[in-house]
């Protein structure tokens, strides 16, 4: 049974064998990247918590989206930052409001970029919830309504995708039953099915001054404890007609990203969250670790995993390591 029959080393001998039976493959096409858009004109405003991430304003959006879609970036999502923030983010669904107003100068460029927007409430909020608030209840089927608003106008506006990050219930069927009467059929969902209720946001909140006034999101984001719940609510989603779901955050949560890829037959896509990216950039910066080489690790795991699609604030320097290494 022992050497020279076996011999696990053979296959792992030189690069060519290695590439030969490589299992994953992380490409060009697998990623998406986040951009986030404020008001203004000339702002680059680097977010604290996120080295090499920033809020731009509509200008410098547009230079950044050509940027990116020189090094290969296929697909961003857009977050707003909104200058105004009310009780029931009104400034989310208006034709002005600023995601509106980027989407129709991207338009404008035709990038061979696919615009996906964020659709939430808590970017606009000024109580920073994810729903309407009433006493401290989140409520569901009044949030549902807006978020209907703002998703169609996202579309009206260029978005070629929507991406539902709210975790209401029944918000994907109201959505595409909205931008189905709209004349909007063929504009696809990307679902976050799977949204934990996850400490590794906190860097994004404070890129999108988004953390909740008072309590958490406990009663509409799911405990990281359940994995079977997650099966149901992406399953759910796609009954409703989400085209694809989204795990998130990605790393921690790995086990749930390969028990969908057994299950579903849709895409799945993972979203390795701000302070995944924040741990990262902080342990690079000092040093501690080879900042390219884990980056490329990290998006191959959530790959391996059974994630189709990945998005990830590294997307940009992935894609442009991926060139030099010419191995992708
Ligand atoms: C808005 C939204 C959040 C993220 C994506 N969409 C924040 C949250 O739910 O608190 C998190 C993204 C990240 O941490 O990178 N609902
Ligand atoms: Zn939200």
């Amino acid at each position: 049974m022992g050497y020279p029959r076996i011999r696990m080393r053979r296959l792992r001998s030189s690069p060519i064998i290695r590439d030969l039976v490589r299992e994953t493959h992380l490409t060009r096409d697998d990623l998406i990247y986040p951009l986030f858009v404020c008001e203004g004109r000339n702002v680059r405003q680097e977010i604290s918590t996120m080295p090499g991430v920033c809020r731009l304003s509509i200008d410098q959006l547009v230079r950044e989206a050509e940027e990116c879609a020189a090094a290969g970036v296929k697909a961003i999502i857009l977050f707003g930052i909104p200058a105004e923030k009310d009780e029931s983010g009104s400034s989310g669904f208006r034709g002005d409001g600023i995601v509106q107003k980027a989407l129709r100068e991207l338009k404008t460029r035709g990038l061979p970029l696919m615009l996906i927007t964020d659709v939430c409430l808590c970017e606009y909020t000024s109580h920073g919830h994810c729903g309407l608030v009433r006493g401290h209840q989140i409520l569901n089927d009044e949030t549902v309504e807006l978020l209907v608003r703002q998703a169609v106008s996202h579309v009206q506006a260029g978005a070629d995708m929507v991406a539902p990050s709210d975790m209401m219930d029944f918000r994907v069927r109201a959505i595409r039953e909205a931008l189905n009467k709209n004349g909007f059929m063929d504009t696809g969902i990307l679902s976050y099915a799977v949204k934990y209720a996850s400490a590794y946001y906190g860097p994004f909140r404070e890129a999108a001054h988004s953390a909740p006034g008072f309590g958490d999101r406990k009663t509409y984001q799911m405990d990281p404890a359940n994995s079977r719940e997650a099966l149901k609510e992406a399953r759910q989603d796609v009954i409703e007609g989400a085209d694809m779901v989204m795990v998130k955050p990605a790393l921690a949560y790995l086990d749930i990203v390969a028990m969908l890829r057994r299950e579903l037959t849709v895409p799945i896509a993972a979203y390795n969250v701000s302070g995944e990216y924040s741990m990262v950039k902080a342990a690079a910066q000092k040093g501690w670790v080879d900042e390219k080489a884990i980056v490329l690790e990290t998006l191959l795991s959530i790959k391996r995993a059974g994630a189709d699609i990945i998005i990830s604030y590294h997307a940009k320097d992935a894609l442009n390591w991926m060139h030099e290494d010419k191995k992708f």
